[in-house]
């Protein structure tokens, strides 16, 4: 897909009545030979990579660039970049728009100790004005769409009422929340109501992320979140029909395997 149709087509799923479906990025989960598999089962709206490491001597990783020059799917693609340093995203960010792609990702999550020991992914939830900086600087260098994924907080969801009025300020073209704070890492329950603040709060479209394991649950997240649209990550990796069965659900169809047997739920 040509650069130019990557961003109308993101833009177009952002105006269609459907909720939108987004693979999750995941870290030596979702390469370009994963993105394949799902593809050929339905595959996803719009596929994030995993985050490109930026610092001083970072360089666009080759490997995750594949996905985004040999993009597979025919959907619009999210280059992730993880980092705290502003001149180097700013940097990266220009290196990623010239190749096809409809956005570019800022990483607020990731909650690996050494990322958040260096204040980058999840450990930048400690510091909202320098996330205001950044999303500053990087708002004002981004001529594609520019998103950003978050946590709640770092240990405790409170930052989060601080958080909300910068992602407002910045004019995101998409946020996606998973509704954990970094400390609570994957396990803890999610905190979807944290996610309806962010759909009322922020004006911008907002993905519910978080424990979305079938088509039931997926129809209550929307429901309660009031969220544009889902992003799935290890829902995915366990059942990789699920974007296909929670369209099928959402139209009131039976979601079938695509051997025709019967799913139950
Ligand atoms: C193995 C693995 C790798 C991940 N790597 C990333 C990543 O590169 N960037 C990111 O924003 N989130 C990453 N995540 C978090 C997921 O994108 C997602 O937010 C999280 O798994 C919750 O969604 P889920 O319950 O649908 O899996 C990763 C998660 C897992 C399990």
């Amino acid at each position: 897909m040509s650069p130019s149709k990557q961003v109308e087509q993101f833009d177009a799923l952002l105006q269609q009545g459907e909720p939108v479906l987004a693979l999750a990025p995941m870290q030596d989960v979702t390469d370009l030979p994963f993105w394949r598999v799902i593809r050929s089962r339905g595959g996803a709206d719009v596929y994030y990579t995993e985050y490109f490491r930026v610092h001083a001597d970072s360089r666009l990783e080759k490997p995750i660039l594949r996905s985004i020059t040999e993009n597979p799917t025919g959907r619009p693609v999210i280059a992730q970049m993880i980092g705290n340093s502003i001149p180097d995203l700013v940097r990266t960010a220009r290196e990623l728009q010239q190749h096809p792609i409809a956005a570019v990702d800022l990483n607020l999550g990731c909650p690996a100790p050494i990322v958040y020991k260096k204040c980058a992914g999840g450990g930048l939830l400690r510091e909202p004005e320098r996330i205001d900086r950044i999303l500053g600087a990087l708002r004002e260098s981004v001529d594609k769409r520019f998103t950003v994924k978050t946590r709640l907080g770092f240990d405790n969801p409170a930052v989060f009422d601080e958080l909300l009025p910068i992602f407002s300020k910045h004019d995101l073209d998409l946020l996606t929340v998973h509704g954990r704070t970094v400390k609570e890492m994957y396990r803890s329950a999610v905190h979807y109501d944290f996610i309806a603040r962010a759909v009322a709060e922020t004006g911008c479209p907002v993905l519910a992320n978080g424990n979305v394991y079938s088509a039931a649950k997926a129809e209550s997240v929307l429901a309660e979140t009031g969220a544009r649209g889902l992003m799935i990550g290890r829902g995915i990796i366990r059942n990789p029909w699920l974007f296909t069965q929670i369209r099928q659900h959402l139209r009131g169809e039976t979601p079938v395997w695509p051997s025709g047997r019967e799913v139950l739920d």
